[in-house]
C-alpha cells in the first residue's frame, strides 16, 4: 500500500474543503474511529516486528500530517468568515446616535403639572374627589337645589337611580365639589387646588364629554376679593410666563358664590397671543375662568361657620388652558389616543415644570 498517495490525496481533499462542515465530515472520514487512517493503525498490531518497524513510521507520519492539515484548514476557514463579517458589518462612528424610543407627556398633564407647580409655590396643596359623584356634593351643598336651572344647564350625566330614593349618583359635571370634600375633611383654614376630569354631556369642536377643570379654594379669616384678584394675577402671570398680563373681571352669577366674577385676559386677535389690554384696535378678551366669594350656604354645608370664615374660590377649563398657551386647535383631538398627535404636542418628560426653570418649556 502507497502511504505517501493515501496521504496526498487526504491533503488535497482537506484544501479543497470549502466549509467548516465539509472539513468535520473529512476528519471523521481520515481519523474516526471508523476512519481510514485509524483502520491503518490497527493494520499494526498484526505485523511482523520488521514490518512494522518500516511502515509504522510510515503510518504515523500520515497522521500527523493529516492532523495538522485538518487544524491549518480549519483555521483558515475560520478567519476567512470572520474576514467575510468583518467585512459585511461595518459601524460607521461618525453616523448619527439612532433614536431611543421615548414617550412623550400629554399636554393636558404638562398643563396640570404646571398649575400644580404655580400654586404650590403659593402654599396650595393639591386635593382630589370622586368623579363618580353623588348630587348632594355636585349639586345641592353648592347652593343648587333640585328645581334649580342651573341643573339643566350642566347637562348631567345619571346613572340609573337603583335604590329608587330619588338620588341618584352621576358624573361629577365640575371640580366644586371638591369645595365641599375639602371642608368637610380638613376644616378651615384652607388652601387648596383640585385638578381633575369632569363630565359633561355635549361634543363638538369646543367640548367634549370629558374633560379636565382646576378648582381653588381659599379659606380663612378676613379674605376678601383683593386676595382672590391678587391670587388669579399671580397665578395667570405665572402659567403663560408674561408679566403684561391684563385681567378684567366682569360681575357674573354662580350659585356658590357671592358675588360671582368672570375672569377675562386681553389677547392679540392676530396671533391669539395672551397678554396687554384687551381694549385696543386688533384685540380682544378671552374668558378664562369663573370665581367669586364662597357663597355663605356653600360654607355652611362644608360645616363651618359663614360668620367666622370667608374665601374665594375659582374654576377653569384645564383643556382650554392648554389650547390657550400651546396652541392647539381641535380639543377632540386631545382625546383621540393618536400617538402622532402625542408626539408632536406631547413634553419631554424630563423637563419637569419648575417655576425656577420656566413652567412651561416645549420639548
Ligand atoms: N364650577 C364652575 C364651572 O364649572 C366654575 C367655578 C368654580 C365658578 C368656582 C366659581 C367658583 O363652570
Amino acid at each position: 500500500m502507497d502511504h505517501a498517495a493515501t496521504g496526498e490525496q487526504a491533503l488535497a481533499q482537506i484544501a479543497a474543503a470549502q466549509d467548516l462542515g465539509a472539513l468535520e465530515t473529512l476528519r471523521v472520514a481520515f481519523l474516526g474511529k471508523q476512519g481510514s487512517i485509524s483502520g491503518l493503525l490497527k493494520t499494526l498490531g498484526a505485523m511482523s516486528p520488521d514490518e512494522r518497524q518500516r511502515i509504522g513510521p510510515q503510518i504515523h507520519a500520515l497522521r500527523e500530517s493529516v492532523t495538522e492539515a485538518l487544524a491549518a484548514r480549519k483555521d483558515a476557514l475560520e478567519s476567512a468568515a470572520l474576514a467575510l463579517r468583518l467585512a459585511s458589518e461595518t459601524v460607521d462612528l461618525t453616523l448619527p446616535a439612532p433614536e431611543a424610543p421615548r414617550g412623550s407627556i400629554h399636554p393636558v398633564s404638562q398643563v396640570m403639572d404646571e398649575l400644580a407647580e404655580i400654586f404650590a409655590d403659593m402654599g396650595f396643596s393639591v386635593a382630589t374627589g370622586p368623579e363618580i359623584e353623588d348630587d348632594w356634593h355636585n349639586f345641592t351643598a353648592l347652593n343648587i337645589p333640585e328645581s334649580h336651572p342651573a341643573r339643566a344647564m350642566h347637562d348631567t350625566f345619571y346613572f340609573p337611580d337603583k335604590d329608587g330614593d330619588g338620588r341618584a349618583m352621576l358624573l361629577r359635571t365640575h371640580t366644586s365639589p371638591v369645595q365641599i370634600r375639602a371642608m368637610l375633611d380638613q376644616g378651615a383654614p384652607i388652601r387648596i387646588i383640585a385638578p381633575g376630569r369632569v363630565y359633561r354631556s355635549d361634543s363638538d369642536a369646543t367640548h367634549t364629554p370629558m374633560f379636565h377643570q382646576i378648582e381653588g379654594l381659599v379659606i380663612d379669616r378676613g379674605i376678601h376679593l383683593g386676595h382672590l384678584k391678587w391670587t388669579l394675577e399671580t397665578f395667570l402671570k405665572a402659567f403663560f410666563e408674561r408679566d403684561d398680563i391684563v385681567l378684567r373681571l366682569r360681575p357674573s352669577y354662580f350659585p356658590f358664590t357671592e358675588p360671582s366674577v368672570e375672569v377675562d385676559v386681553g389677547y392679540a386677535r392676530d396671533n391669539g397671543a395672551v397678554g396687554g389690554s384687551g381694549d385696543e384696535p386688533g384685540r380682544g378678551w378671552m374668558e378664562v375662568l369663573g370665581s367669586g366669594m364662597v357663597n355663605r350656604k356653600v360654607i355652611a354645608a362644608g360645616g363651618l361657620d359663614p360668620d367666622e370664615w370667608q374665601g374665594f374660590a375659582f374654576g377653569t377649563g384645564v383643556d382650554r388652558l392648554a389650547k390657550l398657551k400651546y396652541g392647539m386647535e381641535d380639543l377632540r383631538a386631545f382625546f383621540d389616543g393618536d400617538a402622532r398627535w402625542n408626539r408632536h404636542y406631547g413634553f419631554n418628560p424630563n423637563d419637569v415644570p419648575t417655576l425656577s426653570g420656566g413652567v412651561g418649556t416645549a420639548a
